[in-house]
């Protein structure tokens, strides 16, 4: 039967998941510990990334060709980019956009990868309805939109207002587009679900220290609901 693949980038995005699998076995693979094992009555392997773009594009590969999950759910935190989101809001992707690949003085616009006919890597519609059902069902303020990635902690109000127009981005993390261009690559469906954090300005770097675990709460707990509704 189906195996999922389930990631966050850091030890708060994936503790509640770890706590709550049974029949963990840790493998090692280029230095990315992964858990297999059942979470909610669910086949799933559990990995940690870590930061940015690399570490999620690796960490992916893996997660499909040593395990073979079949749809990828990623559970974080993430700063606000829509002005209509607040600490604790969920992002559901309905694509991701790697917004610091950046070829603009050949003339591509932000976030285009020249050479590629799909910059803006879209997510799988039923795992994106699952999430929004399940932010209904919570009582959870949700969105669903463009999931912005990049090596960068974004902590400018001039710098959201510019990856809003360009990108028209709902949020901004480090890893979702990585992980979204791979399972494009292979073909495997994915969503990228994000808690906001903080709201990507000038206290981005004080509220993402106070709400970074509250948010992460969040994210894991529509994960949890996804999961077992599947
Ligand atoms: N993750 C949480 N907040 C973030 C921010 N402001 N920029 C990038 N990644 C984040």
């Amino acid at each position: 039967s189906e195996v999922f693949g389930l990631i966050g980038a850091m030890d708060e995005e994936i503790k509640l998941l770890l706590e709550s699998m049974d029949n963990r076995v840790t493998t090692v693979k280029a230095g990315i510990k992964y858990y297999t094992g059942t979470v909610f009555g669910k086949s799933a392997v559990l990995c940690k990334s870590g930061v940015g773009k690399v570490n999620a594009a690796v960490t992916t590969q893996i997660l499909l060709d040593s395990f073979g999950v079949s749809r990828v759910l990623f559970t974080g935190v993430a700063g606000a980019v829509h002005p209509g989101l607040n600490i604790g809001d969920i992002v559901i992707s309905s694509q991701c956009i790697q917004h610091d690949m950046d070829v603009s003085a050949l003339g591509y616009p932000r976030g285009v990868i020249p050479y590629q006919e799909i910059s803006a890597f879209p997510a799988d519609q039923t795992l994106v309805q699952l999430a929004e059902q399940a932010c209904h069902d919570l009582k959870q303020q949700s969105m669903t939109g463009v999931v912005l990635s990049g090596d960068q902690f974004i902590a400018s109000a001039e710098l959201v207002a510019k990856l809003r127009l360009e990108l028209n981005g709902a949020c901004a993390e480090m890893e979702g587009a990585a992980v979204a261009q791979v399972c494009f690559m292979n073909e495997i469906p994915f969503v990228i679900l994000r808690s906001m954090s903080d709201k990507a300005d000038g206290s981005a770097n004080v509220n993402y220290h106070e709400f970074t675990v509250e948010a992460s709460e969040r994210s894991h707990a529509i994960l949890e609901y996804m999961l077992k509704a599947m």
